[in-house]
């Protein structure tokens, strides 16, 4: 496995060029700001009546609408949520996009997947902290940086790499080191490992544990200290130490009682979720997984999502559901164009004899 740091990279591949950063939330705030601050020039993609034109602006960027961004730029950088980017992708920034340009992205759920098919002669990479944004630019501000990813899925310019590298130097991510790696790669394990661990597994984790204690009649505040609060404690022991390091420091009580009872919690049963849930990330997507789902599950999700998440998915849900009932036609031409896509993308390959539609 590569690692880049300071040291193995260089701005040359980005100063000349103009990088648009679309979206200025979480990751377009801070790795525009580092990228800026870093001496790249840096103009911000928005929505002219979005809510975070002001604020860009306040922050000293040179703003504009998306598709200005996108023709002026040599490196489109796109930073919205991910259920929004290819409709944003198809409508305001594939018009500009001409041969030498960069598309880029911090995570590859839409060019994994298929959902985003750049044309020939556009390179397509990724730059992605492992960090929430505002750590990102905490880091940076501090004189260092958090850990990132990069990957070309396609090299145009026979540079990809070069820029991929100089905009990770630029965010600070080269001072902490940069995994090089794969669009397939950081999908996949990134929507494993929220699903399963960080997200999905340790909240069931600590409801779980959270409502033994208080049905056996103990007290929510001790609970939420037993099960939640002091999970950030062991977070951050296993973050510096390790996991050897964080048995070491907890009482012996803790160690045995810990080390003898683990394997009654997370055991083969949950070992065969994970695969499973690992194999659905690697055959399918999340949205393709909810449509076939229990209402009680959407509901749960939906229950959980931000306002404009939820309708979003409710828009795609909608149309699942219409599709299912009303418009077989319409459900037959989404997959072929889903086919298509990954055939173009080079994902999958149809042996002479297949027919795309029967
Ligand atoms: N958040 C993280 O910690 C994190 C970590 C690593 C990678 N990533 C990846 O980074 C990318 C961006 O994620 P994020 O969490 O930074 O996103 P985010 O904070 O939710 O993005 C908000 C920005 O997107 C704009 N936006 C939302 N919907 C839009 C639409 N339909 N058309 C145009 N602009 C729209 C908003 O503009 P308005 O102000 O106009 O609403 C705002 O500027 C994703 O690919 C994500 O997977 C995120």
């Amino acid at each position: 496995m590569k690692v880049y740091y300071d040291e193995d990279t260089n701005f040359d591949a980005v100063k000349d060029k103009t990088i648009a950063v679309i979206g200025y939330g979480s990751q377009g705030r801070a790795q525009s700001l580092n990228m800026k601050d870093s001496g790249l020039n840096v103009i911000v993609g928005l929505r002219p009546n979005g809510a975070s034109w002001e604020k860009a602006k306040a922050d000293g960027h040179t703003v504009m609408s998306i598709e200005e961004a996108a023709e002026k730029a040599d490196i489109i950088h796109i930073l919205i949520p991910d259920e929004v980017q290819a409709e944003v992708y198809e409508k305001q920034i594939k018009p500009y996009l001409k041969e030498g340009k960069t598309l880029g992205f911090s995570h590859g759920y839409n060019i994994h997947y298929g959902y985003i098919v750049p044309p020939k002669g556009v390179n397509v990479i990724m730059v992605a902290p492992k960090s929430p944004g505002a750590m990102v630019r905490k880091t940076y501000e501090e004189g260092f940086g958090v850990p990132g990813l990069v990957c070309v899925e396609k090299d145009e310019t026979g540079d990809a790499l070069d820029i991929a590298l100089g905009m990770a130097k630029a965010e600070g991510l080269t001072r902490a080191g940069v995994i090089k790696t794969t669009f397939r790669e950081e999908t996949e394990t990134d929507l494993f490992g929220e699903q399963a661990v960080l997200c999905g597994g340790v909240t069931e984790l600590i409801k779980a544990g959270f409502d033994t204690l208080v049905e056996a009649g103990y007290s929510p505040e001790m609970a939420y200290f037993e099960t939640c609060n002091e999970l950030k404690l062991i977070v951050d022991l296993i973050y510096q130490k390790g996991l050897a390091g964080m048995w070491h420091d907890v009482s012996n009580t803790a160690e045995y009682g810990g080390l003898s009872r683990s394997e009654r919690i997370i055991n083969q049963e949950s070992r065969k979720a994970m695969r499973e849930i690992l194999k659905e990330a690697e055959q399918n997507d999340l949205l393709l997984a909810l449509k076939g789902s229990s209402e009680e599950l959407k509901e749960k999700i939906m229950s959980n999502m931000s306002t404009r998440a939820r309708a979003a998915f409710e828009e795609e849900l909608g149309f699942i559901g219409a599709v299912k009932v009303k418009d077989v036609e319409a459900a037959q031409r989404k997959i072929v164009d889903v086919v298509q896509r990954l055939v173009d993308t080079g994902k999958i390959q149809l042996a002479d004899n297949d027919e795309m539609i029967d």
